[in-house]
């Protein structure tokens, strides 16, 4: 079967909120947990991505836009998780690749955000860099960007203040 990457479907929300269960719930029931999930406008404001073979679901991503810095467009991809069973196959390398490439075809966005829960490595392979500490914004996570042509100090001086908060 193929794998496939496409926009998640709404009767597929709860399942891709489970994925990331253990790592996001901090104690919490799953009906609690799934509840704040559904009502979250952080989640609602963005937008929901999955990685399949048929109907089975591997793995998500949500992908933000924010406000150009300029000319340039920024967007934020997030919470990557792969269902427990299925984790360390890939799966979660091709959906951050897949994302990227669906980026960069239809949007061609300069910089793209994300904060990382897991250290730096499994984001470096895709081209992101710790931004310098100054600019961090939360003591549990990395802030990363990926920035074409390339990576350029001035304008993340220039537009600090619209770093985005922990999405
Ligand atoms: C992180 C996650 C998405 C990786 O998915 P996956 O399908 O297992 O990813 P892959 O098989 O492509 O790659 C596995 C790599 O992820 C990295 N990784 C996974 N969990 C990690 C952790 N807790 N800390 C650091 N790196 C981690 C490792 O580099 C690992 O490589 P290794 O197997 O060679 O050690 C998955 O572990 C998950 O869903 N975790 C819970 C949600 C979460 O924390 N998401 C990260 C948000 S920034």
């Amino acid at each position: 079967m193929k794998t496939e990457f496409r926009p998640a479907r709404v009767q597929e929300m709860d399942e891709i909120y489970l994925m990331g269960y253990d790592a996001w719930s901090y104690g919490r029931p799953v009906e609690k947990y799934l509840a704040e999930c559904r009502a979250s406008k952080n989640y609602q404001s963005c937008r929901w991505f999955v990685l399949c073979d048929g109907a089975i679901l591997r793995s998500s991503i949500l992908i933000h836009t924010f406000d150009p810095w300029g000319e340039q467009l920024v967007r934020g991809i997030g919470s990557v998780a792969t269902q427990l069973e299925f984790r360390r196959h890939g799966y979660g390398n091709i959906i951050v690749k897949s994302a990227l490439s669906y980026l960069m075809r239809e949007e061609n966005p300069e910089i793209i955000f994300l904060y990382s829960d897991i250290g730096e490595a499994f984001y470096k392979r895709h081209g992101f860099l710790a931004l310098a500490t100054q600019y961090q914004t939360k003591q549990t996570a990395t802030l990363m960007v990926r920035m074409l042509p390339e990576y350029d100090p001035t304008v993340v001086e220039q537009y600090k203040r619209n770093i985005p908060g922990y999405f």
